[in-house]
């Protein structure tokens, strides 16, 4: 039994750190939503990374975010690399929650900014990220497999 605090609607998603278990389901939802999605072994390594988080529904992953901190030049930036939400849970909160709590990860581990790139036509990751105070910092022609131009956005942690 899912013991929850009263504060806790009872369909919030349960975010967590990404476990073995929760491959398959994640790179389906990856599967779903990404031209070029990244294979199960890009997951794999990626286990243990205190960004590689999951979001739970009713005991089913709905969504994952990975993100991490690197060393750059003298500051530390946390990164969002990839973040999805089952098609059949998006609008419902899931992205944002993951969002939240993955620049929250990233701020614990030092990170002083984040950044993330974005498709050009994503409109809907777009708006998710400007809630989150993501601002445009430059264009990236070409940089995706298909030649379309990524958005680089960042956003300055307190
Ligand atoms: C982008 C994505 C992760 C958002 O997840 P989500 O769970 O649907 O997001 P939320 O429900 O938390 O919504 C957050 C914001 O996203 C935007 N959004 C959500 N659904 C939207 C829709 N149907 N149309 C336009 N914007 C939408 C809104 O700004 C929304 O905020 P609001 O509800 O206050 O208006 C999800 O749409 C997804 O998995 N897309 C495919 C993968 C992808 O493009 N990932 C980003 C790669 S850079």
């Amino acid at each position: 039994m899912t013991i929850r605090a009263p504060e806790e609607a009872e369909d919030d998603p349960v975010i967590r750190r990404a476990e073995r278990a929760d491959l398959l389901a994640v790179v389906s939802i990856e599967n779903a939503s990404f031209d070029h999605p990244w294979p199960y072994d890009a997951f794999d390594d990626l286990l243990g990374e205190p960004g590689f988080l999951v979001a739970e529904c009713e005991g089913q992953v709905a969504g994952y975010v990975v993100s991490d901190v690197t060393p750059t030049a003298g500051r530390r930036l946390g990164h969002v690399k990839d973040i999805a939400v089952h098609p059949d849970h998006r609008g419902d909160g899931i992205g944002s929650a993951l969002l939240s709590r993955s620049i929250a990860v990233l701020a614990a581990h030092g990170a002083d900014t984040v950044k993330l790139e974005v498709r050009r036509s994503n409109e809907r990751a777009k708006r998710l990220y400007r809630q989150f105070d993501f601002e445009p910092l430059r264009l990236m022609p070409g940089y995706y497999a298909d030649d379309e131009d990524a958005i680089v956005m960042i956003r300055k942690l307190e």
